[in-house]
């Protein structure tokens, strides 16, 4: 993704100081770019938990990241074990909801498990936390190959007309190391040259959309226009939106997909009026332990003070102003469960295939 012109991921390890790990503080934009600097793994649970850096796959892959720095602080002597095993604990218990953070802490730990001195182990971490972010990056661009041809083929249909699409959170470059998930077809859209709108929901409480995935399409110079939350049924009841494409933090092995809190309404909106409800994601999203996501999906409630608040930018500084009254009580529910019987199909890195169990098994076997 490129910002004023210049290439960025979302996470990268300092190229002088190989101890620090840069990142883009996501709670700065769209009103300040700011790369901030993590080197302990304290450094990035707070990171994760106040979301400066956020998005499932990115929150994976920070996880790794956090590995490697917890590995450097570690004691040499003794200890370093537990000490690596107390930082993984705490990453872990950050946010419950995205299956790509368990999924990457344990392939990190996994993967030091085999180093033999404390050296060779740090090594490992470093080296592992870099392939974890590469591989992640390699399955979104081929998420925007597979997907392109669903846009292709609506295009075509449409002729000259714009296909608009709807997409909800920030299923994008900063929710991943790049590309995006649900934006990577967006995106390879766009380049192929193909006449795209995109309707972008806001996204309350934290307002991804309105004030990520619109920055983002933005700075790649997507058309697009930010519409308030509810506003999407009424689209689509008007032939407004000719495909929904949206992102998972955790796909159960039948297809049932959790996303960002509001993600199956739409889907319910789609539905009833035959729209296109895609999913996107890579294979580290998809948890193979689990068959019935409304039952057993953890979701994640955050703090009152989200819905309470808005932030936004006033006379040039970044201000929190209250919304509600000062003593109503709030929830605050992160991610909501689309189940698979709403979903037209999975755009993973593999290919698409139908949101079930049998569609999943053909397109991952080794994990049947
Ligand atoms: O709470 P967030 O901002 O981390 O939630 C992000 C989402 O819900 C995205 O849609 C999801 O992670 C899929 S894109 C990797």
């Amino acid at each position: 993704m490129k910002i004023n012109g210049k290439p960025y991921r979302t996470i990268w390890l300092n190229e002088k100081n190989k101890d620090k790990v840069c990142i883009v503080d996501q709670t700065k934009l769209p009103h300040e770019f700011v790369i901030a600097e993590l080197s302990t793994a304290n450094d990035f649970t707070r990171a994760i938990k106040e979301m400066q850096v956020r998005g499932a796959i990115l929150i994976g892959a920070a996880a790794a990241y956090g590995i490697y720095v917890a590995a450097l602080e570690a004691p040499r002597v003794a200890g370093f074990d537990a000490f690596v095993q107390a930082a993984a604990d705490k990453l872990k218990a950050t946010r419950p909801t995205a299956v790509n953070l368990a999924w990457a802490i344990d392939r990190q730990l996994e993967k030091i498990s085999h180093g033999h001195t404390v050296d060779e182990k740090i090594s490992i971490a470093m080296s592992n936390a870099m392939a974890i972010a590469a591989k992640e990056e390699a399955a979104c661009k081929k998420i925007g190959e597979h997907g392109l041809e669903v846009i292709k083929k609506i295009s075509e249909a449409k002729g000259d007309e714009p296909v608009n699409i709807l997409t909800h959170c920030n299923a994008g470059w900063l929710a991943c190391v790049d590309y995006g998930t649900a934006t990577a077809p967006i995106y390879a859209a766009f380049d192929h040259g193909i006449n795209i709108h995109i309707w972008v929901d806001e996204t309350r409480p934290w307002n991804q959309g309105a004030r990520l995935t619109a920055w983002e399409l933005g700075q790649h110079q997507v058309p697009h226009t930010v519409i308030a939350d509810n506003t999407g049924g009424h689209l689509m009841q008007h032939g407004m939106v000719d495909l929904v494409m949206v992102g998972s933090d955790r796909t159960t092995r039948t297809g049932d997909v959790a996303n960002k809190i509001g993600t199956y309404l739409k889907a319910l909106a789609a539905q009833d009026n035959h729209i296109p409800f895609y999913v996107a994601l890579p294979s580290s999203s998809f948890d193979w332990n689990m068959r019935d996501g409304v039952r057993e999906i953890p979701i994640e409630e955050r703090g009152g003070e989200e819905v309470r608040q808005i932030q936004g930018r006033c006379e040039g500084v970044i201000k929190s102003v209250l919304l509600t009254p000062e003593n109503s009580p709030v929830a605050n529910f992160g991610f909501d469960v689309t189940p698979a019987r709403l979903i037209s199909g999975l755009i993973t890195e593999r290919g698409i295939c139908e949101a079930n169990e049998t569609g999943i098994q053909k397109m991952y076997p080794e994990h049947h």
